[in-house]
């Protein structure tokens, strides 16, 4: 049952046990010799990334990974004392953070990391990095075609310890394809080519989720997962091959209920207009709670342990469905726009393919104001 003890009842509820489960699975894939980095970027993805990370340590993760330095400084904030890695854009006048909260940066040109170095040693200190190689995702990373260029570079470094090595594929969804194998070889040729011109960092690291279920060849020294952690999988193809438990859930409860006549136009711009006699539940939700705009007459929500439509269109804090044809509503009644109730179950996959988008940016839009409650915590 919901508790209405923080007021607006539209929540998300955060399950740590899954969490643990959805770890465990994974060390279990990848075997006790293998480090995990727990990618808990954009807030955990959704989940609160400090208690996520929390919980996650004392499962053993070896290391998190975040995008930005604010994130970074979240997690230690709350007594994250693992390494992180800070993945997306190191800013030199950001600099005296990293050595404040130890943190670890990613570089990923040459430019940047020439400058990092000589700022770095400017302080006459020293940084642990992360040198990120594009292998054809395309986006941050050295070159790997033009290795002759920057390799000689990384031999004149003099502050800056490239302690890890690592690199992103572009297939987030399946591993099978060519085009994965092809950014694996280009990988293992740059790591060994590294390791002949006397630079062997000892993290090297490059499956994302897909590969951690399915690769083993990209295991290297650590995986980096993100959406398995959380109980969503890749690919559905993937389920025969581990068993995750979803660790979100997302609820809110029947606002105002109302009965109309047929005709009656329900929410902005007239899009739905009732055919009968209707009942039109509002819920206290909105695309400024994250709930995607997307889903305006053709989201559903879980009400009585079936299955409204979204009716009109979703506005910035309120939503209607249409529950004329489940019996016995009421106003407060619960509603589970992701999770289950009774028999039903809407994923975050299934609202993704409503809104034509995916799940990772399902569960990273769901909004600041909707708090989030850690159960087994
Ligand atoms: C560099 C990097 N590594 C790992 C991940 C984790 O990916 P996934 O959530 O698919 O496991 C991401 C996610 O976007 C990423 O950007």
């Amino acid at each position: 049952m919901l508790t209405h003890s923080l007021g607006r009842p539209t929540l998300c509820y955060i399950d740590h046990d899954a969490l643990r489960w959805n770890f465990r699975q994974i060390r279990t894939a990848v075997g006790p010799e293998v480090k995990i980095l727990s990618m808990v970027k954009a807030n955990g993805y959704g989940h609160g990334a400090p208690a996520v990370a929390r919980t996650l340590a004392a499962e053993g993760s070896d290391a998190f990974g975040v995008a930005t330095i604010e994130e970074g400084i979240e997690l230690r904030r709350h007594g994250i004392a693992a390494p992180i890695l800070v993945l997306a854009g190191v800013y030199l006048e950001q600099l005296d953070l990293f050595f404040e909260h130890g943190l670890t940066p990613v570089v990923h040109d040459v430019d940047g990391l020439q400058r990092l170095d000589a700022e770095v040693s400017r302080r006459a200190a020293t940084l642990p990095a992360h040198l990120k190689i594009d292998t054809g995702m395309g986006r941050i990373g050295f070159p790997s075609a033009e290795i002759d260029s920057w390799l000689p570079r990384l031999q004149k470094l003099r502050a800056i310890n490239l302690e890890g090595v690592f690199s992103h594929f572009s297939q987030a969804e399946s591993v099978e394809g060519e085009y994965t194998h092809k950014q694996l070889k280009i990988f293992q040729s740059v790591v060994r080519r590294l390791r002949s011109e006397g630079i062997a960092p000892s993290l090297v690291h490059l499956a994302n989720s897909a590969a951690t279920i399915t690769l083993p060849a990209a295991y290297f020294s650590m995986v980096r997962p993100g959406l398995i952690l959380y109980g969503v999988y890749p690919a559905p193809a993937m389920k025969k091959q581990i068993c995750l438990r979803p660790v979100l859930s997302w609820k809110t409860r029947i606002l105002q209920l109302k009965k109309v006549p047929a005709k009656t136009s329900i929410s902005y711009g007239q899009t739905f207009i009732t055919k009968r006699e209707s009942l039109i539940a509002t819920l206290p939700i909105g695309y400024a709670d994250g709930y995607p705009r997307l889903l305006s007459n053709c989201g559903e929500a879980l009400v009585g342990g079936k299955r409204a439509p979204v009716a009109g269109r979703v506005c910035m804090d309120l939503t209607m469905i249409d529950v004329t044809d489940i019996r016995g509503i009421q106003q407060g009644d619960a509603v589970v726009l992701l999770g289950h109730q009774r028999d039903e179950m809407i994923s975050a996959d299934e609202m993704a393919a409503r809104a034509n988008t995916i799940s990772y940016e399902i569960l990273t839009s769901i909004g600041a104001r909707v708090p989030r409650i850690h159960h087994n915590f």
